[in-house]
């Protein structure tokens, strides 16, 4: 039998991988008490590049203190987390592999007690039910210098790719929505207007990196929220950021009512959101897929014309030695698919 694309060498704008294999975004929660890398945390990466993943996007990383999800989540707001960060990418590069770092700003997601979150409008967080303060211009102009900031520390860390956190009901989401995002002026009112946010720190993010580093987007397609933003805004903003200049688009969730939504999305409706958008935007999008989370690639609808494979949950990648060659005995996917990104 041929082998699979996913075992052949990918290009995700100016990264070459190894193979197509991918460790989707997950949040270790294993940092020390100021977001700094941990011994455990250099472990789990090295663990999955000598497993032979391709591609690891990291954990979500908070690049401003009031952007934090949880306590022991990583972060990239301060020049103080460089030197941890490279003991991760060091790591990584040793076995060949590829990392990008997800810069992320929880919004009023954010699960920290103490943290004085914000969001584009004071609209209650669809998941924890937390409500914050509506962020002035000069604190919006503060968020997008903060994402320049985080991808100035990932370069220095040695990161292959900056990948930026738009879904999930994080603040780029919330900006994204007009559920969340009520505003009336230049950031919100239109959808149009609800771009902006994202495209600025595209913008602002793109400019800090040199051209051989990779500038990526999660995007949420559209909210699981009932009522929220349908699928066509989603696809549009999709659009909008690869002509800005994203060097691929993985596709998620916005807004979410519970944990399991974006599972669910990337299971159930990313598959059919993902057609539409990949018909749009074809050679930019990355389809990560829960299949392997239940043994069974042959039979999930969206990774059939896949060719590049994700996993966030941690089961498979813990139950095997080398995550390639289990992939490989259960993958019953094209061996000729073109690839997606290359
Ligand atoms: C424990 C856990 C942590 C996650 N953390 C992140 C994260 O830090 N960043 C991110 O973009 N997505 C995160 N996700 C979402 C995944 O990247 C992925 O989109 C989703 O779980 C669907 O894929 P799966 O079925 O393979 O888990 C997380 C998912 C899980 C289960």
């Amino acid at each position: 039998m041929a082998e699979s694309v996913l075992f052949q060498p990918g290009r995700i704008g100016p990264v070459e991988t190894t193979n197509r294999i991918v460790r989707a975004g997950t949040s270790e929660t294993a940092s020390g008490d100021g977001g700094e890398i941990t011994d455990n945390l250099v472990e789990i990466y090295e663990n999955l590049a000598r497993n032979r993943v391709g591609l690891i996007l990291s954990g979500h990383m908070f690049c401003h203190p009031r952007g934090r999800y949880a306590t022991r989540q990583t972060g990239i707001h301060d020049d103080a987390m460089v030197p941890g960060l490279t003991r991760l990418t060091s790591a990584v590069h040793r076995h060949g592999g590829k990392v990008f770092a997800q810069l992320a700003h929880a919004g009023s997601q954010s699960r920290v007690p103490e943290n004085r979150p914000l969001a584009p409008s004071p609209v209650p967080n669809a998941l924890t039910g937390r409500m914050v303060e509506a962020a002035t211009a000069v604190e919006i102009a503060e968020v997008i210098e903060a994402f320049a900031g985080g991808a100035r520390r990932a370069l220095r860390a040695g990161f292959d790719g900056v990948h930026i956190h738009a879904a999930n009901g994080y603040l780029i989401s919330e900006f994204s929505s007009a559920l969340t995002n009520r505003r009336e002026d230049e950031w919100g009112g239109t959808a149009r207007a609800r771009d902006r946010f994202v495209l600025e720190v595209l913008k602002a993010v793109r400019r800090e990196v040199p051209a051989g580093m990779a500038v990526t987007v999660k995007l949420g397609l559209q909210d699981a929220v009932p009522g929220g933003m349908a699928l066509d805004e989603g696809v549009r903003r999709g659009e909008a950021l690869a002509a800005a200049g994203a060097d691929a688009i993985e596709v998620s969730c916005n807004a979410m009512r519970l944990p399991s939504d974006s599972a669910w999305q990337s299971a159930q409706a990313a598959p059919c959101a993902t057609c539409c958008f990949t018909a749009c935007c074809r050679r930019l999008t990355l389809r990560l897929t829960s299949c392997l989370r239940r043994g069974s690639c042959a039979s999930a609808r969206g990774c059939r014309s896949s060719s590049w494979v994700g996993c966030a949950c941690p089961r498979p990648w813990r139950r095997s030695s080398s995550v390639a060659r289990r992939t490989s005995s259960r993958w019953r996917g094209p061996s000729s698919a073109s690839p997606t990104w290359s």
